[in-house]
């Protein structure tokens, strides 16, 4: 498996981040402003995951996801691992990334590869999304918002 930066001519894989966010309309607001690193095995892209500048000094790891039948390989830790790499040769001082409170996988994922969480935006999901989104059985209502120094 090969992780490398989409060039510009080169269309997103839509079909996974999707996968990670279920709202186009979201999408379409950040992928232009960030750089889209997709990982490929072969000719198929199995992984992907943007990074976007937010404020001075910080970037914003969005929307990380593994093709389905690939998950639970290693592969979204080696995504986030490549990021927080990525993250710190551009000389970022903080990378930061956001989940739903119902997200138990992604959360364990985070904080494993060295995340913390470092904020609740209460009733995020609520108020932006218009379908209710429910995993493991919980309902998405909090922005879980995580960071690490570089
Ligand atoms: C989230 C996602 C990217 C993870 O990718 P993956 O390739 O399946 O993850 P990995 O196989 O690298 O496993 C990640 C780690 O989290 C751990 N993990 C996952 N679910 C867990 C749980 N419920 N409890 C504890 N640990 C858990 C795994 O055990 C693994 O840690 P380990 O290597 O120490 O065992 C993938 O499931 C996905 O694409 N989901 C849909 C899109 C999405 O939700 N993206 C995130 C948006 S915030």
């Amino acid at each position: 498996m090969e992780i490398r930066k989409l060039n510009s001519e080169e269309t997103p894989p839509y079909a996974l981040l999707l996968l990670a966010d279920p709202s186009k309309e979201m999408i379409a607001s950040y992928i232009d402003r960030g750089d889209c690193f997709i990982a490929e095995k072969g000719k198929h892209i199995i992984g992907v995951y943007v990074l976007l500048p937010t404020k001075a000094e910080t970037i914003e790891l969005m929307n990380v996801a593994v093709a389905e039948q690939q998950q639970g390989s290693g592969i979204g830790k080696r995504l986030v691992t490549d990021a927080i790499r990525v993250a710190k040769e551009k000389g970022y001082k903080t990378i930061e990334v956001c989940t739903g409170n119902s997200s138990i996988g992604q959360l364990a994922l985070y904080q494993k590869c060295g995340f913390r969480i470092t904020r609740v935006d209460r009733d995020y999901f609520t108020k932006h999304y218009v379908e209710v989104i429910v995993e493991n059985g919980i309902v998405c209502r909090d922005r879980i918002r995580l960071s690490q120094d570089l």
